[in-house]
């Protein structure tokens, strides 16, 4: 017999059978609602999970000193501060996000409480993640709830609960426990409306080169209609650059069972980057994630964002991360597992490498509202660790403007999941995340926000404004007409997209044929092509890599980025908001011009 007592608490959990050798035997925890949620929009309860239904529980332990690895991430990446650059490494972040050894034990205790043998659990580098996997029914009794099959309207199934409970002693010792009220639909950011007309005649295309007033660079006039490497090397003031410099790396991340082809990259490189030709990628898989390359496997996100981030920063090493997750889950056939959000598999993956890519590209995400706020703020709280170590991360920012990811603005759905129903903007997640860099999308020559969909932006429900953008989101509410879409947005929150780029009509390869797609999915992966060009430029020249972007662009290097002015983002049946003059929750600051960030970048420009 063994009884753990875990300081602090009232009560004890009982480990094994309670023999009564003491006068008075234990009171066993009482157990307290841990997370409720109102029954999520859009699913209705299908039916019961089989018994053994496997579910892999992910346990965050609580990271008390998260606000030290804040400011040190903080300092490392404000380009005034003395300590700019002098990035954390892997053990000092690990240290930083460790969780107390109570909380350790009350959750070992807990865990043994259920017969669960330390040699089932999969902890991370630091000890703040647990993960195991375990049939429902007892997922059920550790959690004092009842998992449902639950069905969307659009046919997606998961296994999920509204509400879970924990001991009372164990609430202090830890964060989230998923998969549990996790609704989201993690989808790929791309648009819907996957190949663009071609014969959209909308966009003009004189004979006349068109000359950049800013930067004075000639772009070809058929930039206009078909976005190619040229065409973004041109638009960014990039033209003739080739990276050197030993000890750069750019990163994809994919997801879904989205293949990257290295057929296809070739057909893209012959096309588009001649001298790239016979170059490629190193291909990791994440949780047994896996790497198709049968032509017709080959995945148009995936395709899409290999041909320009790694068409743009060739010779850089490039990673792509496969990472796995079956969509859709289908309950009726015995699926053993439904995931939970899969970039947090990739982030355990990706702390856990001693070098991560120095610039890496994520084109996936949700809307901010369907993933539970304990779990967004974990997973927000990983992609500081990464920029605490000096890696860049760029996330699309969506492609239905103030509205949900869906840029068909009929099938939209703008509305609360909290159980109110109210109408409302929906900001996505991780483009809502501080740590990231949200992209957003333009399109034309002379640039302006893409309407054929709409950039991605507003404001966070979950994080609050970070003071890097304070200056610049305030003057932007500032100019606001007083009282605009009062109630449909937080006007605290954290503010996007930061940037912008190039996001439809990019001419890729897929299956061995070249097509036309658009999205921020285009964006973000064009956009971590110029990140690594930067990284370059620094590494050339002695210097840290750039690590977390935001606070150098919203101070140092802003006016390295061309402000686009034109164009808004539509959705929830509004005009969504303007692009304007500065700062804007459309278009961010703007695009990039790498000519002047390659000097805003140096210690000392101009
Ligand atoms: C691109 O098309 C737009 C119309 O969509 C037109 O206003 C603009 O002049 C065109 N740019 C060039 C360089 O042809
Ligand atoms: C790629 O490989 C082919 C066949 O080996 C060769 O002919 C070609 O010159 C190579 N191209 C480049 C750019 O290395
Ligand atoms: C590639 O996939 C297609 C369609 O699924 C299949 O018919 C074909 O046999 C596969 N080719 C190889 C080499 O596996
Ligand atoms: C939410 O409100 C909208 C608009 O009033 C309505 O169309 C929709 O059916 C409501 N949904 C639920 C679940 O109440
Ligand atoms: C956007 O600009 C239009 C035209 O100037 C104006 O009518 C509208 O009120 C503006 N919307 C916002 C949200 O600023």
């Amino acid at each position: 017999m063994r009884i753990s007592s875990i300081t602090g608490s009232l009560c004890v959990i009982v480990v094994a059978l309670f023999t009564g050798s003491l006068a008075a035997p234990p009171k066993p925890c009482a157990s307290k609602v841990k997370e409720a949620v109102a029954p999520p929009r859009g699913w209705i309860k299908h039916g019961t999970p089989a018994p053994d239904h496997t579910i892999v529980l992910r346990i965050g332990l609580p990271q008390p000193d998260f606000h030290i690895l804040e400011k040190h991430l903080y300092e490392v990446s404000d380009p005034y501060h003395h300590r700019y650059g002098a990035h954390l490494s892997k053990e000092e972040v690990e240290t930083l996000v460790a969780p107390h050894q109570n909380s350790i034990d009350a959750v070992d205790e807990w865990l043994a409480s259920h017969g669960i043998k330390e040699s089932e659990l999969v902890r991370s580098p630091a000890k703040d993640w647990v993960t195991l996997k375990v049939p429902v029914s007892l997922a059920e009794k550790m959690l004092d709830t009842t998992y449902q099959v639950w069905e969307h309207t659009n046919g997606d199934h998961i296994v999920r609960t509204t509400s879970y409970s924990l001991p009372e002693n164990l609430h202090e010792h830890i964060d989230v426990i998923q998969p549990t009220t996790m609704f989201g639909q993690f989808k790929g950011s791309k648009s819907t409306i996957v190949w663009a007309d071609e014969n959209d005649v909308s966009a003009v295309q004189s004979s006349e080169p068109f000359v950049d007033p800013v930067s004075g660079v000639v772009v070809d006039p058929s930039c206009n209609t078909t976005i190619t490497i040229t065409c973004l090397q041109q638009l960014y003031n990039a033209i003739g650059f080739i990276p050197s410099a030993p000890g750069n790396s750019v990163g994809i991340t994919g997801y879904l069972e989205e293949f990257a082809n290295i057929q296809d990259l070739q057909s893209f490189y012959a096309d588009q980057r001649p001298d790239a030709l016979n170059s490629s990628f190193t291909f990791l898989s994440v949780k047994g994630g896996l790497n198709s390359q049968n032509l017709s496997d080959a995945g148009v996100e995936a395709g899409l964002d290999v041909q320009f981030a790694f068409g743009l920063s060739h010779p850089i090493p490039a990673t792509f991360y496969s990472t796995a997750g079956r969509p859709p889950f289908k309950p009726d056939i015995g699926t053993p597992t439904d995931t939970n959000e899969p970039y947090t598999d990739w982030l355990d993956f990706i702390l856990s490498q001693e070098k991560p890519p120095l610039s890496i590209s994520t084109s996936y995400g949700d809307d901010e509202q369907t993933v539970p706020k304990s779990f967004a703020l974990r997973a927000c709280a990983g992609f500081a660790q990464l920029g605490a170590r000096g890696v860049s991360l760029m996330f699309a920012s969506g492609d239905g403007g103030v509205g949900d990811n869906d840029p068909n603005p009929a099938t939209q759905q703008c509305f609360t999941n909290d159980g109110r129903n109210a109408t409302r903007f929906i900001p996505g997640f991780p483009a809502s995340c501080p740590f990231v860099t949200a992209v957003g999308g333009t399109t034309r020559v002379p640039e302006v926000a893409v309407s054929r969909f709409f950039s991605g932006g507003g404001f966070s429900d979950f994080f609050a404004r970070p003071a890097y953008q304070e200056q610049a989101v305030s003057s932007y509410l500032a100019a606001l007409p007083k009282g605009t879409y009062k109630g449909l947005f937080n006007p605290n929150g954290r503010a996007f997209p930061d940037v912008a780029a190039q996001s439809d009509r990019f001419r890729i390869f897929l299956s061995g044929r070249p097509i036309l797609i658009g999205g921020t999915s285009a964006s973000s992966p064009a956009f971590a092509g110029i990140v690594a060009l930067l990284n370059d430029v620094r590494l050339s020249k002695g210097l840290p890599p750039l690590g977390f972007l935001n606070p150098l662009i919203y101070s140092k290097a802003a006016s390295g980025f061309n402000d686009i002015t034109i164009g808004h983002n539509s959705g929830c049946g509004t005009t969504g908001f303007n692009a304007t003059q500065g700062w804007d929750p459309v278009t961010g600051l703007g695009t990039p011009n790498f000519g002047k960030l390659k000097e805003l970048i140096l210690p000392f420009p101009g």
